[in-house]
C-alpha cells in the first residue's frame, strides 16, 4: 500500500487521482438559488417575415421539418431550448407540402397560429389543423404533416426535448411507419362524460389527439375565475383526467375585458401564445406588451401579473406543471408576493 500523502498539496493531488473532490472547496455548492430567468418575447409582426424567409431557402422535402427554433438570447446550453424543460419553435408549410413521417420519444404538440387547410396524422389518425387547435403527437406516435389548403399555414411546436436531453432518453425512428398501433376514433369522445371501455387506449397520452379551438373557446368562457382571477381550463387526457401528455400540461386562459390576475408565482415553467386579444404581463422586473399570435415565457420563479388591454384576450400555455406537482416540487403562491 502506498504511504500516505502528508501536506495538503499532495493530498488534492491524490484526491483527484482516486476521482474525489472536497465539497468544502466547491464553487457551486451551498449557494443561494439565482434569480429567475428573465422572461423573453417574440412578437409576431417581427418574426412573420422571418419564418417566411424559411420557406423561402428550405424545403421540408429535403430537410425532414422546416422549424425555426425559438431561441433566448442566452441558452443556458449550447444546445439551444426555449424554457427550462421545454423546446417552442416555429413550423411553416406551404400549399402542397408535406413533412414524411417519423416519431421519437420526445413528447410533441402543435398550436396553429395562421392558415388551415393541413392534416397531421398522428398514429394514422388524421388531425384537421385550424387555427388555434391543438394537435398532440406524444411519444412514440407516428406523425406526419400534409398541407393542401389555399395558403402557407405556420403553427408553434413545442417538444420536451430539453428534459430528454437530461434524463438521457432522447431517441428517433424515421419512417416509413412500421408496426402502425391500434387508435381509437375521436368521435368515442366527442359526446362529454362518456369514454370508451376498451383495452387499446394508452394513460400514458391522452387518446384524443386533437382539441378544436372552438370548443376549447367555449368551455373557457364559461369556466369559473381560477384563483388568479383569470378563467382556466386544462386540456386533459379523458382517460384519466390527468394532464393530455405525461411531461407537457395545457391550458387555455382567459382574461375577461380589462381584467388584471392576481400575482401569482410557480416553480413551473410555461411558454405562452397569444390566441386572442391584447394585454400585458408583468414578469418579475419586466413587462411584456403582447397582442395575437405573440409567444412569451413565463420562466419558474418571476412574480406573474396578466392584465387584458382590449377585450378578452386568451393565452395559450404549455407547462411541465404536471411534472413538478409529480415529483413533488410544485408550489405556488398566489396573491401579496414581493416583486
Ligand atoms: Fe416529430
Amino acid at each position: 500500500m502506498a504511504a500516505a500523502p502528508r501536506d495538503i498539496s499532495e493530498i488534492r493531488q491524490a484526491w483527484r487521482e482516486a476521482n474525489l473532490a472536497p465539497l468544502w472547496e466547491s464553487t457551486s455548492a451551498h449557494r443561494p438559488s439565482p434569480p429567475p430567468e428573465t422572461a423573453q418575447l417574440w412578437s409576431w409582426e417581427k418574426i412573420r417575415p422571418l419564418i417566411a424567409a424559411a420557406a423561402d431557402v428550405a424545403s421540408p422535402a429535403a430537410i425532414e421539418r422546416r422549424v425555426l427554433q425559438l431561441v433566448p438570447p442566452h441558452p443556458r446550453e449550447e444546445d439551444q431550448q426555449t424554457s427550462r424543460t421545454l423546446c417552442a419553435n416555429i413550423q411553416i408549410l406551404l400549399p402542397g407540402e408535406t413533412a414524411r413521417p417519423h416519431r421519437h420519444s420526445m413528447n410533441a404538440l402543435r398550436f396553429v397560429l395562421e392558415g388551415s387547410g393541413a392534416v397531421t396524422v398522428v398514429d394514422g389518425k388524421p388531425c384537421p389543423m385550424e387555427e388555434g387547435d391543438l394537435i398532440l403527437t406524444p411519444a412514440w406516435t407516428w406523425h406526419e404533416h400534409v398541407h393542401q389548403g389555399a395558403a402557407p399555414i405556420v403553427w408553434l411546436d413545442s417538444l420536451d426535448v430539453p428534459l430528454h436531453r437530461y434524463l438521457g432518453t432522447g431517441a428517433f425512428e424515421p419512417g416509413p411507419v412500421a408496426g402502425m398501433p391500434e387508435t381509437v376514433a375521436d368521435a368515442a369522445f366527442a359526446v362529454a362524460n362518456v369514454v370508451p371501455d376498451t383495452a387499446y387506449a394508452t394513460t400514458a397520452y391522452s387518446p384524443v389527439f386533437r382539441y378544436p379551438y372552438a370548443s376549447t373557446a367555449a368551455a373557457v368562457a364559461a369556466a369559473p375565475p381560477a384563483r388568479d382571477g383569470s378563467r382556466r381550463v386544462r386540456y386533459v387526457n379523458p382517460l384519466t383526467g390527468g394532464s393530455a401528455m405525461e411531461l407537457m400540461d395545457c391550458f387555455l386562459v382567459q382574461l375577461d375585458p380589462g381584467a388584471t390576475t392576481l400575482p401569482f408565482r410557480t416553480t413551473a415553467n410555461s411558454v405562452c401564445c397569444v390566441v386572442e386579444g391584447t394585454g400585458e404581463s408583468q414578469i418579475g422586473g419586466d413587462t411584456i406588451r403582447w397582442k395575437k399570435r405573440d409567444i412569451f415565457t413565463l420562466p419558474q420563479g418571476n412574480r406573474i401579473v396578466h392584465a387584458s388591454t382590449g377585450g378578452t384576450a386568451r393565452l395559450f400555455q404549455v407547462s411541465d406543471r404536471d411534472i413538478y406537482a409529480r415529483l413533488g416540487l410544485l408550489r405556488e403562491e398566489y396573491g401579496n408576493i414581493a416583486a
